[in-house]
């Protein structure tokens, strides 16, 4: 069996921190999932196309393909606003732009770069769709509110003015949008382990996945 960690989650859920946390911990390759689709939105809205689009957004699948030879496109700052964000969720919706990404995340599920013992994948459908057979699968979640408030303090970091009722709405609308697809919608596999990050820290989190990771990998 591979050694593939899929962990699944809302927005801001702690799924990015814990899933670097835990590559570092387990010499494993770890890949953002969301910032394929986030590229794929950045490709989209830098030709002034529309995202809800499928013919749109398949443009910004080829556009991402073609880039991703060079520097990776994956880690764009640019990809980090709540402007990407909101478009991502639009083109992960298109059931095609989905399929276009699969064998993407799988191979490097199968294959991860060389050196590592492993890798780990997070998104909102590792666990159900991209690797249904991980031997390890978390699901991490938190209260929308809790989420919410971590978005507006990262924002504010960055020098963007926002309050936390717009990026609460934002947050909800973002959920509904994400939990209610038809396709691949962000839901817990039936297997996996539920983790509830609202009032841990990021030790704790790390501290309970490595436990699992242990049973799991021995
Ligand atoms: O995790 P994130 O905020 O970077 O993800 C951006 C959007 O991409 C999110 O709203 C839903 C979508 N996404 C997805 O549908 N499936 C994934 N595996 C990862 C992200």
């Amino acid at each position: 069996m591979k050694n593939i960690i899929a962990i699944d989650g809302p927005a801001a859920s702690g799924k990015g921190t814990l899933s670097r946390n835990l590559a570092k911990e387990l010499n494993f390759a770890h890949m953002d999932t969301g910032a394929l689709y986030r590229a794929v939105a950045f490709e989209v809205l830098k030709q002034g196309k529309n995202p809800a689009n499928e013919g749109d957004a398949l443009y910004g699948c080829k556009a991402l393909k073609g880039n991703l030879h060079n520097a990776s496109p994956l880690s764009n700052p640019d990809l980090r606003t709540e402007e990407i964000g909101d478009a991502a969720s639009k083109v992960a919706s298109i059931q095609s732009v989905r399929d276009f990404l699969t064998d993407m995340q799988r191979d490097f599920a199968n294959s991860p770069p060389f050196g590592f013992n492993g890798a780990i994948l997070d998104g909102r459908d590792i666990g159900t769709i991209i690797c249904p057979n991980a031997p390890l699968k978390l699901y991490i979640t938190a209260k929308c509110e809790i989420r919410a408030n971590r978005r507006m303090k990262e924002l504010q970091s960055k020098g963007l003015s926002v309050t936390y009722e717009a990026v609460l709405e934002d947050m909800r609308a973002r959920d509904a949008r994400d939990s209610n697809r038809k396709v691949a919608p962000l839901k817990p596999a039936a297997d996996c382990v539920i983790i509830d990050s609202s009032n841990l820290s990021e030790a704790k989190m790390l501290e309970t996945a490595l436990t699992y990771a242990k049973k799991a990998f021995g």
